[in-house]
Parts: C-alpha cells; sequence; structure tokens
C-alpha cells in the first residue's frame, strides 16, 4: 500500500471509529431504551444526504480522574448543519453513547461553532438534546460551556429560530439552554426536564413524585406549559420539528417562505354562519372555525393541551404562514387568566420577531375573577399579552366572533393597539360587560322581573352587537362568518407591504 494509500485509508478508519460513538453495546441500551442515537436523529431529521458534520475528531482535553485514557471521537455530541425541506439549518445532536452525552469544554466549543455559524449565515438552530448533564470529572469547565450556550441563545433569541428536542434526560441547569429557545418539544415517557430530579425533591419536600411525574412529556405539556409540542416517538418529534421549520422564516430579516397552495381564495363555508349558538352562553369549538378557514383545514396547534382556554398555533391563507391566536369558548368560556395571557403573549412575540402576520380571533367575556387568580398575579401577566399585542408592528388582523367584553376586548388585538383590520360578526357583543351584569350595576332600583328583562334587553340591543362600534370605526367591517377565509386573504393581501417600527430604545420593560 502506498502512503497516499495509507493517509486515505487512515482517514476511513478514524470516520467509522468517529461515527461507532462509545461503541455497540451503548448503542443497544440506546435503542433498547426506545431512543435513536445521535446520528439516526440527524439522518430523520434533515434532508437525504444533506447533513454536513463538523468537529468529528474532537476530543476532550480533560487529565482529571483518568480521562486522559478514555477519548472518544467527538466527544458526545454530534455538530453541524443540513437541511429541512431544501432550507439550510444547524444541528446539534447530543450523543448519550459517549459519557452519557454529557457537556465538557470541547463538546460545548462544538455547539458553540455551529450557534456562532447559525448566527452568522441566518439559519435555524435545532437541538436535539440528550444529556446526563454537566460532564463531572470537568467541574468548572463545563458550568462554563453551559453558560457560554445560555449566552449565546439569548443573544440569538429574536434573530433566528431556535427549537430544541428533548428526547433523553435534561436535568439541572442544562434546562434553561432549551428553556430560552422558541420552542421545546418533548417525547412521551423516553424524556424529561426537571431543575432537580426526584431524590432531591424527596431529600428538600419529602414529596414522592416519579421522574415522569416530575419532568415527563405530559407534566410540561398540560400543567407546566413548558413545552410546546409533544410526540409520540422520537420520528413524530422530528417529523414535528420539520413541519415548524416550514412555518417560519430562516431569520428576522425574511419573510417566511411562501407555499405553493391550491385551496380557493374565494371559498365560502356556509355552515360556518350557524356556527356560533344563538344562546350567549353557550359554548361552541373555535378550531371548527380555524379548521373551516385555513389553507388545507390545516392547522400546527402549539400548546394544545396548556390553557387550552387559548389556542395558538401556525396555520397559511394562500399560502402565506400566519400566527393564529384564539379565545376558545368550549373551555372556560374562552376567558383570559393568568396562563392563557403567558401563552398567547410568548407567541404573539415570536410572530412578530419572525414577521408572521396575527390573525386574532375574538370570543372573551373577559379576565378571571378569583383570589387564586389575583394573587397569582393576573395583573402583570394579563398585561404581557396586552403589552405584546400593543407593540407587534407585524399585521394584525382581528375577527370578533362574538364576546369582547371589557379590557379583554383592548387586549385583543383592538384597533385601539394597532390592530390593522379589525372585523365583527354580526353576532359581536362589543361591550364593558355582559348584559346581565351591566344593568344590575347600572340600574340599583328594585325591579320586577318583566322590568329587569326589559332593561337587559335594552343593553343588550343597544351594546351587545358589533354597530356601535363599527358607527366609532373600531370596527372596519362586519361580515357574515361564511365570508371569513377571502375577508383574511384581502386583509393579509392589503398589509403585505406594512413597514412599522416602535420608538428606538434599548429594550422595552415588558411586566415579567
Ligand atoms: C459524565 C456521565 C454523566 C455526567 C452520565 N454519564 N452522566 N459522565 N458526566 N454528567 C455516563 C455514565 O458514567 C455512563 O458511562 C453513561 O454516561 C451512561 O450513564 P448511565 O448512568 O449508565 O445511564 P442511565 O442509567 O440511563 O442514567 C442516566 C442518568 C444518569 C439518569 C442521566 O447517568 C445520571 O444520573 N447521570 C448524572 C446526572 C447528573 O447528576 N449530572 C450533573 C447534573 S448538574 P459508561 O461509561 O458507564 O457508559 C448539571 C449542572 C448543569 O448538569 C449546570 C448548567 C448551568
Amino acid at each position: 500500500m502506498s502512503s497516499q494509500q495509507n493517509k486515505y485509508e487512515r482517514l476511513t478508519e478514524r470516520n467509522k471509529e468517529a461515527e461507532a460513538g462509545g461503541g455497540q453495546d451503548r448503542i443497544d441500551r440506546q435503542h433498547a431504551a426506545g431512543r435513536n442515537t445521535a446520528r439516526e436523529r440527524i439522518a430523520i431529521l434533515t434532508d437525504p444526504g444533506s447533513f454536513v458534520e463538523l468537529d468529528k475528531f474532537v476530543v476532550h482535553r480533560s487529565h482529571d480522574f483518568g480521562m486522559e485514557k478514555s477519548k472518544i471521537q467527538g466527544d458526545g455530541v454530534v455538530t453541524g448543519y443540513g437541511k429541512v425541506d431544501g432550507r439550510l439549518v444547524y444541528v446539534y445532536a447530543q450523543d448519550f453513547t459517549v459519557f452519557g452525552g454529557s457537556m465538557s469544554r470541547t463538546n460545548a466549543n462544538k455547539i458553540l461553532k455551529i450557534m456562532d455559524l447559525a448566527m452568522k449565515m441566518g439559519a435555524p438552530l435545532i437541538g436535539l438534546n440528550d444529556s446526563g448533564g454537566a460532564r463531572i470529572q470537568e467541574g468548572i469547565e463545563s458550568l462554563a460551556g453551559y453558560a457560554d450556550i445560555f449566552y449565546r441563545n439569548v443573544m440569538s433569541s429574536g434573530v433566528i429560530p431556535q427549537i430544541s428536542a428533548i428526547l433523553g434526560p435534561c436535568a439541572g441547569g442544562a434546562v434553561y439552554s432549551p428553556a430560552i429557545t422558541d420552542f421545546i418539544i418533548m417525547v412521551k415517557d423516553t424524556s424529561y426536564m426537571f431543575v432537580t430530579g426526584p431524590e432531591v425533591v424527596k431529600a428538600v419536600t419529602h414529596e414522592d413524585v416519579t421522574k415522569e411525574e416530575l419532568g415527563g412529556a405530559s407534566t410540561h405539556h398540560s400543567v407546566s406549559g413548558v413545552a410546546h409540542l409533544t410526540a409520540d416517538s422520537e420520528e413524530h418529534a422530528l417529523m414535528m420539528i420539520r413541519e415548524l421549520v416550514g412555518y417560519i422564516p430562516s431569520n428576522n430579516l425574511e419573510e417566511p417562505h411562501p407555499h405553493p397552495f391550491t385551496d380557493d381564495v374565494n371559498r365560502e363555508d356556509e355552515s360556518l354562519n350557524s356556527l356560533i349558538p344563538e344562546d350567549p352562553n353557550k359554548a361552541y369549538d373555535i378550531k371548527e372555525l380555524i379548521h373551516s378557514i385555513v389553507d388545507d383545514h390545516n392547522f400546527f396547534e402549539i400548546q394544545p393541551a396548556f390553557a387550552p382556554n387559548m389556542i395558538i398555533g401556525f396555520a397559511r391563507f394562500a399560502g402565506r404562514s400566519v400566527g393564529i391566536v384564539a379565545n376558545q369558548p368550549n373551555s372556560l368560556a374562552g376567558v383570559l387568566d393568568i396562563n392563557s395571557s403567558v401563552k398567547s403573549a410568548r407567541f404573539v412575540r415570536f410572530c412578530d420577531a419572525f414577521n408572521i402576520p396575527l390573525v386574532t380571533l375574538v370570543d372573551v367575556p373577559g379576565f378571571l375573577p378569583g383570589t387564586s387568580q389575583e394573587y397569582g398575579g393576573i395583573i402583570r401577566h394579563g398585561a404581557k399579552l396586552l403589552y405584546a399585542y400593543a407593540e407587534a408592528t407585524v399585521p394584525k388582523i382581528t375577527i370578533i366572533t362574538r364576546k369582547a367584553y371589557g379590557g379583554a376586548y383592548d387586549v385583543m388585538s383592538s384597533k385601539h393597539i394597532g390592530g390593522d383590520v379589525n372585523y365583527a360578526y354580526p353576532t359581536a357583543e362589543i361591550a364593558v360587560m355582559g348584559a346581565d351584569g351591566a344593568v344590575k350595576i347600572i340600574s340599583r332600583e328594585k325591579m320586577t322581573e318583566a322590568e329587569l328583562a326589559d332593561k337587559i334587553e335594552e343593553y343588550r340591543d343597544t351594546f351587545a352587537n358589533p354597530y356601535k362600534a363599527a358607527e366609532l370605526g373600531y370596527i372596519d367591517e362586519v361580515i357574515f362568518p361564511a365570508q371569513t377565509r377571502t375577508k383574511i386573504i384581502q386583509a393579509l393581501e392589503m398589509t403585505q407591504n406594512k413597514h412599522m417600527s416602535n420608538p428606538l430604545k434599548k429594550h422595552g420593560n415588558i411586566p415579567l
């Protein structure tokens, strides 16, 4: 063999060694736990053959605890870039088969390199997390690596989309990198996130709790609101990421990429004219309206199980991405409470940061009364949504389907806080409060049942309709529900070139 052939042979060997990660035994263990390896995950996530790996031969530089005798190429994380539907993305995937995917100084440096590249090239960053946390043998070096990543997560926020999949353990301070990113996707039964694990919880608070109860996908999906999406399997999670990337632009200077569409822009749905019940106290499912009006009835819902009284998610109209925010009358009558305000405020800010127009469907009886809400700070949490809508400069299209009462009317993308096109259905009731409550406050004198009913009727006729607001120009047009899709598409076309900026400042002071 010539010396040149030897050199090529060596490269092939090195590649093979690196690709074997922590070895077949550990790969088998990973599979037995229902998990894929880092490279398998990347292959599922990215377009076939598109992934380019960087820093494959990087090894750690630790000399403590005999680590100098144990070096594995790649050092527990696979990093590089590839494509999702032909669009560039940067990816890191922690390799649990190598030192439990734990974070060493060199492992962190590999992640930092692609984070810097993602910012330089203006492309999304996708992190596939599966790690035992800080490399215990490296101490402060590992903590420094984490903090360097956190810093870049913050600097990248609002510049490039950042998406985190949790595909195994993610504990301690390690949770804070995903927490800063825009979306967290977890997998049922095989992933968990917590700041302190069940043993520490037991020692400190004497609570008995399993890993799954404390930080599994269902907990974070429905109770804490930490996870935005939950998948049934890793493959499902990775497909969700691909779908999500399709709705969002690569960076804050781009518009979302238009998709080819075949759905008729003039499609009317007569059944929508009977969606809103006659009885204003009766619920209905706002998702029926959403599914009916969007392209191909395709709605990509975010956080479906957390604060279900507010629906958020992505869809397209005439091929253009929008973010939909909608009160859900089917859940707590669509009331605004702490969780629904925080959930939707963050979503509104994401859409605004990435030039995604907002379509808001309003049926809201107001803010949820009660001590638990007041003590929990509904004032500052509700203010987040108000703040988010007011500062959003993307096109804002609003449709009031039924109730728009009190402060909640103002908050939900009203004309007064910058709504560009504000529609209402003939069934809309835009008032300070519901007719029954209003009459009880303004008419203190004793009345017979019949007189009370008359007064309520009078209030309803005067205010519980869209016409007072339309007369004042606060509603641009009263539309038939069947026309909703066409009207939204018209409004999106009209606002297409909207360019607006808020006063220059270092940053605002959103009520956190
Ligand atoms: C070094 C680690 C490691 C770590 C796991 N390994 N975690 N090596 N540093 N943090 C190694 C193990 O030694 C083992 O190596 C291999 O990874 C697989 O680990 P197992 O324990 O066999 O796997 P499993 O039974 O599935 O348990 C997974 C685990 C457990 C629950 C994650 O490994 C674990 O509890 N690890 C320690 C978690 C932890 O306390 N991390 C530090 C938290 S503090 P071999 O060679 O046997 O295959 C932290 C702070 C971050 O992270 C702060 C940021 C600001």
